[in-house]
């Protein structure tokens, strides 16, 4: 959430910010600014998008040193003033920041009762002037001054005229790569604005800071205690960054979904043992054995996904297992038990509601292991083991081919729970083989998106749906609703089929469309119950469904998804459901990969 870079070497810094701010602006995208350093300070800052930015940029914005932020706001609106970097009075100091200082009203009357003009209704902008008001000697004590007096959560970079050889950056719960280049540094909240210029980086870590000049970089925590930080090489092909020849990145993302599949399984299938084989658990069968409950804690639709990864837990392993909201999770005094296994599960591994999650339970002693998708990332050092997704970078902010690995990674951690446990060798084969299978199947449904973009085109008219399913199909339900509004803007309401007639049945119409999750298992009949329901009442609908189940009389449209083994079938019906928010938005008009009000990575609570 908010992107920033930062760029210190023998270029001019602004075209390369600019670069590195297309490239992070689907982490926030509602303003962007630059700030460079040549013969003095020079800000260029503007409400709208990063290339509005680029084409009002004043002539002559020349410097070899910058920073640039993008951002999604939190404290006050969207407009030029409230975007970053922001400046003390005399425009000495640029300050870009991402996170939240929970202090800064108390900091702002501080400042105003001291007679400092505040120009924006930002809690950024205090930083700039508590930097600009210290006199220690060099910058890095200045800036470790000003985030004395914060409280809250930052990453943040620093430019001060006076000292025109270095930028200073610090964290704290917003993560910040270092990246070296040939006789320049970089600096990024995400890897994604590096790759082009550099694979040699450094991850600063809560607490520490650094500063970078044209030649290197040095690390210390925010006492000034200097601390080793070797760069590293990271193994990331740049172009996985890009759309390629596709017009959104959402549509990548779906398409690479088989090949994606095919690496979160690849190695970790044992087909002699029919079970998982997932080294980064990190326990032997003994401890697995030990485990007498799994919780699942994630937000959005690693939520619904962890909703999903309960089921599979439950029915492969027989270990009661639920899945919980990580941004409510700490807030209710959770009791951590010994032998229960938490499960945090996080594409980008940043969100800060899961990341406290797990601080939590660790803090009360809970063991929690990681489904993670960005290695390196706070919430895979945090845990105590995990899985790793290979999704490969997942820009879109509406999440397709990770959540897809989610799924995949719940599997193989039911089967290894069930494999020590009653599941019979038999059962894990039949698992092993459906899970095998299911790359292939998940490209036969994407390879209907035809007949599913007519059928999205209808849906988009309305104004309303609701997404209904049962037990396995519940999840799924709530993952094609929030995919649909997350993207579309239209109201999507999941709810379980059975309770529709304890309720919502009264919004049932000729303008409410179902689309309702029917697959080939025990509770067929009753879900074709429901849909007579639904249909008696005028509503329009739409199955999603197995070419062998027999819908009667029920007029509907109906997508029929191959099938799998019952456990596995939940990811099979997601697929289209995807499909349909696509074409949906695409059809009203929408920017799909950055739709209005969010940003991916949610690293604000
Ligand atoms: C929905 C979506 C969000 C995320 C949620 C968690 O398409 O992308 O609901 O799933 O913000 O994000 P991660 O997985 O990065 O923790």
């Amino acid at each position: 959430m908010c992107g920033i870079v930062g760029y210190i070497g023998t270029q001019q810094a602004a075209p390369l910010l600019l670069e590195g701010l297309a490239r992070l602006e689907h982490r926030g995208y509602d303003s962007a600014g630059l700030a460079v350093l040549g013969s003095g300070l020079r800000v260029a800052k503007k409400a709208g998008r990063v290339r509005d930015l680029g084409a009002d940029l004043p002539k002559r914005f020349t410097g070899k040193a910058g920073i640039g932020h993008t951002r999604w706001a939190t404290h006050g609106p969207a407009n030029d003033v409230n975007a970053h970097p922001h400046v003390d009075a005399k425009g000495d100091v640029a300050v870009v920041h991402n996170g939240i200082i929970d202090n800064a009203a108390t900091l702002r009357q501080q400042l105003t009762d001291d007679g400092v003009d505040l120009a924006s209704d930002t809690d950024t902008e205090v930083l700039a002037h508590l930097v600009a008001r210290s006199t220690a000697d060099t910058l890095e004590e200045r800036v470790a001054e000003a985030l004395a007096a914060i409280e809250g959560t930052y990453g943040i970079a620093v430019l001060h005229a006076d000292f025109p050889d270095r930028i200073v950056v610090a964290r704290n719960g917003s993560p910040l790569i270092i990246g070296v280049g040939d006789k320049e540094m970089h600096v990024a909240s995400d890897l994604g604005a590096l790759v082009r210029y550099t694979t040699t980086v450094a991850h600063l870590d809560d607490g520490e800071m650094a500063t970078l000049t044209a030649t290197g970089f040095t690390t210390y925590r925010q006492d000034l205690t200097r601390i080793a930080r070797e760069a590293t090489e990271v193994d990331v092909d740049p172009s996985s960054y890009d759309a390629g020849e596709h017009d959104s990145f959402m549509r990548k993302e779906m398409l690479e979904q088989p090949s994606a599949a095919e690496r979160v399984l690849r190695g970790r299938l044992d087909e002699r043992f029919g079970t998982g084989h997932l080294g980064g658990l990190d326990m032997d069968a003994r401890e697995t054995r030990a485990i007498k409950r799994v919780k699942i804690l994630g937000c959005g639709s690693a939520y619904y996904v962890g909703q999903m990864g309960a089921s599979l837990v439950e029915e492969l392993a027989r270990i009661p297992a639920d899945a919980e909201a990580a941004s409510e999770f700490r807030y209710r005094n959770p009791v951590i038990e010994p032998d229960t296994l938490y499960v945090a599960v996080s594409q980008s591994g940043e969100t800060i509601d899961t990341l406290l999650a797990v601080q939590e339970i660790r803090r009360k002693g809970g063991r929690v292991i990681g489904l993670v998708n960005v290695v390196g990332s706070a919430i895979a050092r945090e845990c105590d083991g995990g899985i790793y997704l290979h999704a490969g970078p997942e820009v879109a902010v509406a999440s397709t081919k990770a959540l897809t690995n989610m799924f995949l990674g719940f599997a193989l951690l039911a089967l290894q729970l069930g494999r020590v446990r009653d599941l019979s060798i038999a059962d894990g084969k039949r698992l092993i083989a459906g899970l095998s299978r299911l790359p292939e199947q998940i490209q036969e449904v994407l390879d209907g998106e035809d007949a599913l973009a007519d059928l999205a085109t209808d849906l988009a008219d309305a104004e309303s749906l609701f997404f209904v399913g049962r037990v396995r199909g519940f999840p799924v339900a709530r993952e094609g609703a929030q995919k649909f509004k997350e993207i579309s803007y239209r109201h999507a309401e999941a709810y379980q089929t059975s309770e529709l007639k304890h309720g919502p049945l009264a919004l049932i119409s000729p303008e409410v469309p179902t689309i309702a999750i029917v697959p080939a298992d025990e509770l067929t009949d009753r879900n074709v119950g429901a849909l007579h329901e639904i249909a008696a009442r005028g509503g329009p609908l739409v199955v999603v469904t197995h070419a062998d189940v027999d819908l009667g009389e029920v007029p509907c449209r109906r997508i029929d998804v191959p099938r799998n083994e019952r456990e596995l079938d939940p990811i099979l019906l997601t697929i289209p459901l995807q499909l349909l928010a696509f074409h949906a938005a695409q059809v009203l008009g929408h920017d799909i990969d950055k739709p209005r009000n969010l940003a991916k990575s949610v690293t604000v609570e």
